[in-house]
């Protein structure tokens, strides 16, 4: 599997759980309540997985080569990318400085919250697209296969030393678990891989 495959994984497992996190913002609302446990898990999960994990090997280690090796769709688009990430860390934070508040029935925490939500799950969707369709396929054309290889390498290193063993498997876990929760639908054969492609 090539390094750009596994981020091109990742996204989709990120992008089931936007769908959770809009499906709780629409039942808030509708005038219901927010759901303070899964709201907690999904913030985990975004921290965890998206932010930590895949932005982390995107910054330090994809972002760097694919600079080296003249990958980008505009001027200044990797730059945008971070920035993007930034974004989607203040929106998190965000969410979680009004979940309190807001699943003790706060209206206006749950309008934050779901502000917050909307704007994150919008953010983070074009972002990825930006990604899969224009920065990963300029990618695979510029990167040679040692190139895509040595960042799986690297990829792996990431999840073993600064995740630690078995944190990326318990965070797929945990997006299973929400879209369980949430009824949205897990394509079979796409659970509980490693980012790194093993099973
Ligand atoms: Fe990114
Ligand atoms: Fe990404």
């Amino acid at each position: 599997m090539k390094a750009t495959d596994i981020m091109r994984e990742e996204h989709r497992v990120i992008k089931r759980v936007l769908q959770c996190l809009t499906t709780a913002a629409d039942q808030v609302e509708k005038g219901g309540t927010l759901d303070g446990g899964s709201a907690r898990k999904m913030i985990e999960f975004l921290r965890g997985f998206a932010d930590r994990c895949h932005h982390g090997k995107e910054e330090a280690q994809f972002f760097p080569l694919a600079r080296q090796r003249g990958v980008g769709c505009a001027p200044g688009n990797i730059d945008i990318l971070l920035a993007e990430h930034e974004q989607g860390r203040s929106h998190v934070r965000a969410m979680d400085e009004s979940l309190a508040a807001a699943e003790k029935g706060d209206s206006q925490a749950k309008t934050r919250f779901c502000q917050h939500a909307r704007q994150f799950v919008v953010l983070l969707s074009e972002h990825i697209h930006k990604e899969d369709d224009c920065l990963f396929p300029t990618a695979d054309v510029a990167l040679t296969a040692a190139d895509q290889q040595a960042l799986v390498r690297a990829f792996e290193q990431v999840e073993r030393e600064e995740m630690g063993e078995g944190t990326h498997e318990r965070l797929h876990a945990l997006a299973d678990e929400l879209c369980a929760k949430w009824q949205v639908p897990i394509p079979p054969g796409s659970a509980h891989h490693s980012c790194c492609g093993h099973k």
